[in-house]
């Protein structure tokens, strides 16, 4: 089953994931800054973190005097996500393609999925939780593998075509295999429009300066095609 290979993969990755993650190019310096660009004041508010890995957003996020939930279904993330927080947010074990029976009825003012929802198969149900978990006019803020960088680095003949794919990820150390969904931009967008959300920002991000110092390569690439995408999405 593709979603216990994934929680398989996480939990071996957690600690050199834990480790790297503050200055891994994708993440440090140029997942994280644009999306954190689109979370504006946080000052005091409630904010959900799905899929949160070992915290390094909730870090952020509180010392933001954001209140933070965070939740991965990697054990051992979570792990590393109660370790590098102190006594500081709320983290546990739980599975984004369950419901959220945990969490009332708009209970927060922003939802972050960050890197996440290409785990998961089908979107609508969790997203239809984001939204009863949102606050009227809360925001739900998803960074994704961009669907046309995935067609291309999958090399994939049907783009419309919901499919299995995955790859070896060496950058983490030990080389780990990595499963996921690669599925078209429609299928990205339809489940938030369909269910309850207006789409008020879309960004085809750029990497940051400090990228090119760590990884020339990947900084031309990436200033010439995007590997992700950053979605606000508003609960209407
Ligand atoms: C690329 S990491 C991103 C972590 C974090 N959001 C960040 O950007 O630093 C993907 C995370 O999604 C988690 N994940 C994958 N499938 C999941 C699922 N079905 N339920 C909850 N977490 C999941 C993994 O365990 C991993 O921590």
């Amino acid at each position: 089953m593709i979603k216990a290979k994934i929680r398989k993969a996480y939990n071996e990755l957690a600690e050199s994931y834990n480790r790297l993650i503050e200055h891994k190019p994708h993440n440090a310096y140029y997942d994280r800054p644009n999306t954190l660009n689109l979370l504006e004041e946080v000052n005091n508010k409630s904010v959900l973190d799905a899929a949160c890995g070992p915290g390094k957003y909730a870090e952020i996020l509180l010392s933001k005097k954001a209140q933070v939930t965070g939740f991965d279904f990697s054990s051992e993330m979570i792990k590393f996500a109660k370790e590098r927080n102190k006594n500081q947010g709320t983290f546990f074990v739980h599975d984004l393609s369950r419901p959220l029976t945990m969490l009332g009825d708009e209970s927060f003012d922003f939802v972050l999925c960050a890197l996440a929802l290409h785990y998961i198969e089908d979107w609508d149900m969790t997203i239809k939780e984001f939204h009863r978990v949102l606050k009227t006019k809360g925001q739900l803020i998803l960074s994704i593998e961009h669907p046309f960088f995935e067609y291309n680095y999958y090399k994939s003949t049907e783009y419309f075509k919901k499919e299995p794919v995955k790859c070896i990820w060496s950058g983490f150390g030990i080389p780990v295999e990595i499963n996921s969904y690669r599925r078209s931009l429609h299928d990205c967008i339809v489940p938030l429009t369909d269910n309850g959300f207006y789409i008020d920002k879309l960004i085809e991000p750029k990497p940051l300066k400090e990228f090119e110092k760590l990884d020339q390569k990947h900084y031309k690439e990436l200033n010439k095609f995007p590997a992700f995408m950053c979605i606000r999405g508003v609960k209407k």
